[in-house]
């Protein structure tokens, strides 16, 4: 596909994405929030079947909610619905994933560095791994393991950290996280659809005849939707940490993802609990101690000084960086995938090469995630040289 069009592409459905998302996971806050701020309403309310009331200021205006037991006696002319927030999320991710990983597999997807797979290949493990994930999740929430909502939640995150690691034999680093994300996304709109929509229809349907609803449906939404309010924090990080190598980029990323999800998750409990009322700090402190100290882990180690090396000369340094980085760094790169420079990032000129010192520093020797999949090769001694000039350069400034 033409770059340029590509690139627009991207930007018009990465912002949809990012705009249903808030969307969607605004609207499941709220909810979430409503459900466990409810107090109990005055006494004519009860009689009419109101089971919670809350008052609001919002906008400039006051509003009167109320939730009502089982239903309403007759349905109003109008009900909202909450579904195209979700449906719409999930559309524009896959969108996403096509057009970056699937379409762009060569660049995003397949790491020859782990295995040599074709597009199809890659497409194929992805799809599947994708639906796959669904289908077990939905087979586990039919059986017994569904009522302990804590050992559910274990299972499920060390069922995800194996498939991370499972999936990093054949994708690259990002890949792996972003299907992981893809996967987790995909549960929780296949939730929506087909068990929480289902079960509402359900509810309305009975109401409009006047019968009793089954209780079986309201259950199982429920129990759909305290699985999806656990997965928002996970997911969410999951799809900004792959913009940060330091996470998916590990030696151990799998298990680097494990942890991002378990502490997200905690950190959703305190929310959780909060709302209604319990309020318990040291949930929130300890996944934020955990968080600093899963990035103090995840410090990468220096790379150490080549003995007896006399240093490179500037000139030397260029031309080093120039040829691992220009094939796709450049205005016109050689890279048989890379046709236009990425992040616009250029190292035709000694100039430019100069002004991008901090964030050559940053992806070549810290998180070791540039030349792209090494693809230039990359030696740990050249970047040790590297090293030694830019912290002379930098010390010069
Ligand atoms: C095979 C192609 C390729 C090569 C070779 C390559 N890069 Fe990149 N580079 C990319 C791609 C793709 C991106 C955009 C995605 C990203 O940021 O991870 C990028 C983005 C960047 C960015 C911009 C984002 C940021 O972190 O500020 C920097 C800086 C960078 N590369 C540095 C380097 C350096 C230094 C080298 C050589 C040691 C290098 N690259 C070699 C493909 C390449």
């Amino acid at each position: 596909m033409d770059p340029y069009l590509n690139d627009w592409l991207s930007l018009v459905i990465r912002f949809l994405h990012v705009v249903t998302a808030i969307a969607w996971i605004g609207a499941s806050f709220y909810f979430v929030w409503l459900d466990n701020t409810l107090q109990t309403p005055p006494d004519w309310k009860k009689k009419k079947g109101i089971s919670g009331d809350l008052w609001a200021v919002h906008g400039g205006g006051f509003y009167e909610v109320a939730k009502y037991k089982l239903a309403p006696e007759s349905m109003p002319e109008t009900l909202h619905w909450f579904k195209w927030e979700a449906y719409s999320t999930w559309i524009t991710g896959f969108l996403m994933l096509i057009l970056i990983y699937y379409i762009g597999a060569d660049a995003y997807l397949i790491d020859p560095n782990k295995a040599d797979i074709s597009q199809t290949t890659a497409i194929l493990i992805g799809v599947g791994a994708i639906f796959g994930s669904y289908f077990v999740y939905d087979f586990a929430c039919k059986t017994p393991l569904v009522e302990k909502g804590l050992l559910f939640g274990i299972v499920m995150l060390v069922l995800l950290t194996f498939l991370a690691w499972l999936l990093g034999l054949v994708f690259s680093d990002r890949g792996t996280y972003i299907h992981i994300g893809a996967i987790i996304g995909t549960c929780m709109a296949a939730n929506v659809m087909t068990v929480i929509m289902p079960g509402q229809r359900a509810l309305v349907t009975a109401v409009e005849k006047g019968e009793a609803p089954d209780p079986k449906y309201g259950y199982n939404a429920k129990l759909r939707s305290v699985h999806n309010n656990y997965a928002t924090l996970p997911v969410l990080f999951i799809m900004l940490s792959n913009h940060y190598p330091m996470t998916f980029g590990h030696e151990y990323g799998w298990l680097v993802l494990g942890a991002i999800m378990l502490i997200a998750a905690w950190a959703r409990h305190f929310f959780n609990l909060r709302h209604r009322g319990i309020v318990k700090p040291s949930i929130l402190i300890s996944a934020i101690v955990a968080f600093a100290a899963l990035a103090w882990i995840l410090k990468p180690t220096p790379i150490e000084a080549v003995e007896g090396s006399t240093g490179l000369t500037d000139a030397q340094a260029i031309t080093l960086v120039k040829d691992k980085c220009g094939t796709c760094h450049s205005k016109a790169p050689t890279d048989d995938v890379f046709t236009v420079a990425p992040s616009g990032v250029m190292y035709d000129t000694s100039d430019e090469i100069m002004n991008w010192l901090p964030r050559i520093h940053a992806r070549a020797i810290i998180s070791k995630d540039m030349p792209f999949m090494n693809k230039t090769q990359m030696t740990d001694e050249q970047r040790a040289q590297l090293s030694e000039w830019i912290t002379k350069k930098q010390a010069a400034k």
